[in-house]
């Protein structure tokens, strides 16, 4: 069947089509109480933040969305127990290692709890631009709320992965003088997610993609971890890092 869509979260089939379109999408992954309990998670650290009362390390970035990063150790049992039950889940880490062929992964160290605002205009820059990550990441994307389309979903331009890897991976040693921004003109295809609250997408972030713009006083808010090569086993500098650090 040629679709990119799942009702389970079965490792080889998401790698499977990971290989074919660039992402797999989970539909009904999460519901019920265990997806009000990732909100209460969400919410809360949302508002600790805000009121600049959390008290552990993060960093936020407030360009038309709330997009706060922390780093794998504060998100434990302790602080985030559903949290880090979904993203640090055996499931996982099984089709982490199996993507990326190694047991050497840096997976999930990083997750990030953003919540897209309505946005005045259109915004002519990153997220909000087609382009492909020039870290090469694994992103574990989790709808919390329902995403039409005045929720801004998150837009891919299915099987483009391949044709942006080859490009990524002639400039793995100067990762700055990469142009990842993609041309619109090859966007015409392009794929908009809508999906319902609890619906997890996979997607190596190869794939052309951009964040859509948020409207008439709607939100998005999404939990999403970051899993890469472990370091050693992949080219990279710090620029690039920061680059990337607030994309989706
Ligand atoms: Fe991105």
């Amino acid at each position: 069947m040629d679709t990119y869509k799942l009702d389970e979260f079965n490792v080889e089939k998401i790698n499977s089509m990971l290989s074919r379109f660039g992402i797999a999408q989970v539909d009904n992954y999460i519901v019920g109480h265990e997806l009000n309990n990732l909100l209460v998670e969400f919410d809360n650290l949302q508002a600790l933040v805000q009121q600049d009362e959390f008290e552990f390390p993060h960093q936020v970035d407030e360009i038309c969305c709330a997009n706060i990063r922390l780093e794998k150790k504060i998100v434990n049992t302790n602080n985030f127990p559903h949290s880090s039950a979904l993203f640090f889940s055996e499931a996982f880490e099984n089709l982490s290692k199996r993507y990326f062929k190694t047991s050497s992964v840096s997976f999930n160290e990083e997750l990030f709890y953003c919540k897209h605002n309505e946005s005045d205009q259109r915004i002519n820059s990153l997220p909000y631009i087609f382009h492909f990550d020039k870290m090469h990441t694994l992103k574990y994307f989790l709808y919390l709320n329902d995403v039409g389309e005045e929720n801004g979903p998150l837009e891919v331009v299915l099987r483009s992965h391949k044709q942006n890897c080859r490009l990524r991976k002639k400039y793995l040693r100067n990762l700055q003088d990469l142009d990842n921004v993609v041309d619109p003109s090859i966007c015409a295809e392009n794929t908009p997610l809508y999906a319902l609250a609890g619906t997890l997408f996979v997607f190596d972030t190869d794939i052309s993609h951009r964040a859509g713009h948020v409207m008439n006083g709607s939100y998005r808010k999404v939990i999403r971890g970051h899993t890469r090569l472990s370091s050693g086993s992949k080219p990279g500098n710090f620029l690039s890092r920061i680059n990337n650090y607030f994309t989706n």
